[in-house]
């Protein structure tokens, strides 16, 4: 199974991540935390996509693609994986397309989380994030346990950069303009649209359900 988490910047595409990904048993892909460890390592790449996401702007598509196939040619994807963030152009759910098809894998089932603009910019600003284990909190909705350090492991959690209001904005002007048309793109029955204003336990229910209901293989005509 192929699965694309669908939605604006802060709708839960990485909590929702984690949760799907361990009740599937398939690999949760995530490419702007692949960008962030990029960014952390100072490759050429990171030190390219460094200058970009800070300024809320999307990392070029060849230099994307590249780094995502990189990944899912890995083993642990032979049995499907999940994608977060991934397509956010046109472009990129063309070669992606093109890319599954090329691997004899079903398409993609597209989950859409659709949340109101405020209450993402609120979520984005309340967010804080464990460095190491990457687990994700909300300062008004999942607070850690003990004030500022991550529940699993301690370590202090951290603000992303492209978290504060100016960037936010961007983020939300990129979205508009560059990755709400992918949504056109998948228009028909692989889209399943979520209510993603909810307890993250009950958005994870409606992934679920849909999943479960869809089925494998769509006609090819309704791509
Ligand atoms: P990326 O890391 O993918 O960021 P994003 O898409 O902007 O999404 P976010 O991580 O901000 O939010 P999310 O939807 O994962 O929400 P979360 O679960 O954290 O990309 C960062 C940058 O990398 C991009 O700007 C771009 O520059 C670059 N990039 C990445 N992919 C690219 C690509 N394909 N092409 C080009 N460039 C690319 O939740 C948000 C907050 O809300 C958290 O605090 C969480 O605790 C809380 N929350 C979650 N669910 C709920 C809920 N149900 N109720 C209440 N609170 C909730």
């Amino acid at each position: 199974m192929v699965l694309l988490l669908f939605g604006p910047p802060g709708c839960g595409k990485g909590t929702q991540a984690r949760m799907v990904s361990s009740w599937l048993g398939i690999p949760a892909i995530s490419t702007g935390d692949l960008l962030r460890a990029e960014v952390e390592a100072r490759t050429a790449l990171g030190i390219t996509a460094a200058e970009i996401m800070e300024t809320g702007g999307l990392v070029g598509d060849g230099l994307v693609n590249a780094m995502l196939i990189r990944r899912v040619e890995h083993s642990d994807c032979a049995r499907g994986f999940l994608l977060d963030g991934f397509p956010r152009t046109v472009a990129q759910a063309g070669f992606l397309d093109g890319y599954l098809a090329s691997r004899q894998l079903p398409p993609g089932r597209i989950i859409y989380l659709d949340v109101e603009r405020q209450t993402l910019v609120d979520r984005m600003s309340a967010r804080r994030q464990c460095p190491v284990c990457g687990k994700i909190y909300n300062l008004l909705h999942q607070p850690p346990r003990a004030k500022g350090v991550c529940d699993n492991d301690g370590t202090v959690l951290i603000r992303r950069k492209d978290d504060h209001q100016s960037i936010i904005r961007q983020r939300l002007k990129e979205y508009d303009e560059l990755t709400g048309p992918v949504l056109d793109h998948y228009r028909g029955p692989r889209v399943h649209s979520v209510d993603g204003d909810q307890p993250a336990e009950r958005v994870f229910e409606d992934i679920a359900g849909a999943i479960q209901w869809a089925p494998e293989r769509e006609p090819s005509s309704a791509a």
